[in-house]
């Protein structure tokens, strides 16, 4: 058996189709959705990953605007432009790039974006909404995962869905998103994480499995059973000097052994990222129909 490779930049180029049309409907009002993107330094994944996700708002005719502070900027100061931007409604998303310097306190600044214009859906009351099954939007990485589910034809419902990693950004946002009482959803799901024995044992248990452990290529062909479907979140930077840039991206599964036993399976890159960009700017139109009342 051959798997199927799950392309993220097909799925994404549909959903960039349905959302140009939502877009239009938006700019027939008058109204341009707002997107405004801030980083504090030079983190080179967070630099590349803003890169991509500008030139897709521009692509797509979203307002955007890219703030870069430098390293040394204090946090009264960033505090100080996610109030301007909050009180901007050109803006309707806004989105702080983490990881932030170690002197500035991830938390408040999360907490200082305005709930209805936190797109990443890191505010802990948009995390609460999504945990008593009442969603404001859905944060964009474990969305992708969930559009790339459905939109290949393997629906989690009812399906036992095996996630390794249990971070804020994808594992634990991804078991509420799959467990939601509603179609397309409904699923069965384990989270295993560093506190896991016996990895394998679980794994192997999975229908889909989902790699979000920041391990590079830490799923191998005997931790998954023959059929599964693999969706690796994983993007790790592994030294390379055979490439210019001195290193390549691999992800946390073993992908090319995984072609032999997996029923579908994503790469990386290609797979989960494009999806996840494609899913900002999903939120970036809903928050903005949200807040002109368009919905
Ligand atoms: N760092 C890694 N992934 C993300 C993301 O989805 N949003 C933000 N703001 N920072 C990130």
């Amino acid at each position: 058996m051959v798997a199927q490779i799950l392309s993220g930049q097909k799925i994404a180029a549909q959903v960039y189709a349905e959302l140009k049309e939502r877009i239009d409907r938006l700019k027939s009002h008058g109204i341009v959705p707002g997107l405004a993107m801030v980083r504090v330094g030079e983190d080179p994944a967070s630099v590349s990953y803003m890169k991509q996700k500008e030139k897709i708002a521009q692509k797509m005719g979203i307002y955007s605007k890219f703030i870069v502070f430098p390293e040394d900027t204090s946090e009264e100061r960033l505090l100080a432009e996610i109030k301007k931007l909050n009180d901007d409604s050109k803006f309707h998303g806004i989105i702080v790039q983490l990881p932030l310097p170690r002197h500035i306190d991830p938390r408040k600044v999360i907490e200082a974006i305005d709930p209805q214009k936190d797109v990443d859906c890191f505010h802990p009351l948009n995390v609460g909404k999504l945990l008593i099954g009442e969603p404001y939007l859905l944060p964009c990485t474990p969305h992708g995962v969930w559009q790339i589910l459905l939109r290949s034809g393997y629906s989690p419902e009812g399906k036992h869905v095996v996630i390794c990693g249990r971070s804020n950004i994808s594992g634990k946002p991804l078991f509420a998103i799959l467990i939601q009482k509603k179609a397309g959803a409904n699923a069965t799901v384990t989270v295993c994480h560093t506190g896991t024995p016996n990895l394998a044992h679980f794994t192997r248990q999975a229908d889909i499995l989902v790699a979000a452990m920041g391990s590079p290529k830490a799923i191998t062909t005997d931790m998954v059973r023959e059929g599964a479907v693999v969706i690796d979140v994983g993007v790790n930077r592994v030294p390379d000097p055979t490439e210019k840039t001195g290193f390549r991206l691999v992800g946390d599964t073993d992908f090319e052994a995984l072609l032999e036993k997996a029923e579908a399976i994503t790469p990386v890159p290609g797979g989960v990222g494009p999806v996840t960009v494609a899913m900002l700017i999903w939120n970036t139109v809903t928050a903005c129909e949200h807040q002109v009342r368009l919905s």
